[in-house]
């Protein structure tokens, strides 16, 4: 088959090129470079630089490229700005979408693997999260990946597409240095922060009804997100016309604030700090850890990178790109 690669010139979608590209399928990248960057686009791998909102040039890009499956990454992922600016979400996320698949429909291609997001879920009070627990998301960023789920689930009825939406938990970590996360918006890169800033690394909450009283959360490596598009993918090959799964990527296994503080405190040579305690952030859930059984059963597929390797991936690329820390 031969995949377009939405947003592949970002952190997942440039892990996501890579392992496709290594299981031997025929990938383009379609990118507008708003967060992602051309260098991170392997050379072998043709790129397109446009917007998921210009079907004209989807459409002539999936025809020119003789594309039969789409795995679309692109969009806009900062919770906080989706408050502040939430038509510009739904624009990028759901219009963006929607144009994709009118795209999709005039070129024939009935294979989509859709980036979700553990977002969709808001605050639960569960121990695990399935795939089938409620959906009730807390900001406008989630409500444009459930909405994104809602509208591929429509199409594959009406269209007989196959489709994969893969809700992730919180993923970390990087395949090579230049390949890490630049943004700042998860614990990992946070706290390298900090510590570049020469300052404390900060907890929100130690009140809460977990066992240290910190948020526990489900971490997950970027490499083993990838590894689930390949397998997603190749599953949505042979899969009859409109199937649809929609899956959970976790480890399975929560992890505390204050266990991946100290994790990386160690890993970073800094277990001479102390993390201070702040106040709780509006809108955090205690816990969100995945049920990963569904995926397993589905696809076959486990993640297998552990956390020292997630923050010790992330921290060389951290240092590449602020060799001063
Ligand atoms: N990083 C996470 O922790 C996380 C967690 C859950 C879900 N996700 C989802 O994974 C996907 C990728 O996230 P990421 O962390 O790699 O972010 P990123 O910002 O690094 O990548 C997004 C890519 O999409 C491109 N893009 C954005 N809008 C576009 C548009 N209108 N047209 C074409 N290209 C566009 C950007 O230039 C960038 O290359 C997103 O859909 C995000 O919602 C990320």
């Amino acid at each position: 088959m031969s995949w377009l690669v939405t947003g592949g010139a970002g952190y997942i979608g440039a892990h996501v090129v890579r392992a496709m590209a290594a299981g031997g399928e025929r990938v383009v990248v379609y990118d507008d470079l708003s967060t992602g960057s051309a260098e991170r686009v392997p050379a072998a791998v043709p790129l397109v630089v446009g917007s998921v909102l210009d079907g004209s040039l989807l459409e002539r890009t999936i025809r020119d490229h003789a594309v039969t499956g789409v795995v679309h990454i692109a969009a806009k992922k900062q919770v906080g700005e989706s408050v502040e600016r939430p038509l510009h979400y739904y624009r990028e996320n759901v219009t963006g979408l929607q144009t994709l698949l009118e795209a999709m429909t005039v070129g024939g291609v009935d294979s989509l693997v859709f980036s979700s997001s553990a977002a969709v879920y808001g605050m639960l009070d569960v121990d695990l999260v399935t795939e089938d627990s409620p959906c009730v998301p807390m900001s406008p960023y989630g409500e444009t990946k459930l909405v994104g789920e809602w509208l591929i689930k429509a199409a594959v009825r009406a269209h007989g597409l196959r489709a994969a939406s893969l809700r992730y938990f919180n993923v970390a970590g990087a395949a090579a240095p230049e390949l890490a996360d630049t943004g700042v918006f998860n614990l990992v890169p946070m706290v390298f922060e900090r510590l570049e800033a020469s300052g404390a690394p900060r907890i929100f909450g130690d009140d809460y009804a977990t066992p240290d009283g910190t948020c526990v959360r489900d971490y997950i490596h970027v490499q083993d997100i990838a590894s689930a598009h390949v397998a997603a993918a190749l599953r949505l090959r042979d899969a009859p016309e409109g199937t649809s799964l929609t899956l959970n990527i976790g480890r399975g296994e929560g992890s505390s604030v204050r266990e991946m503080v100290d994790r990386i405190l160690k890993v970073t040579g800094n277990e001479h700090l102390t993390p201070e305690v702040a106040d709780r952030r509006p809108g955090d859930p205690a816990r969100v850890v995945a049920a990963a059984d569904r995926i397993h059963e589905e696809l076959g597929w486990t993640a297998r990178h552990g956390l020292d390797d997630m923050i010790e991936s992330a921290w060389q690329g951290w240092r590449h790109r602020h060799p001063e820390a």
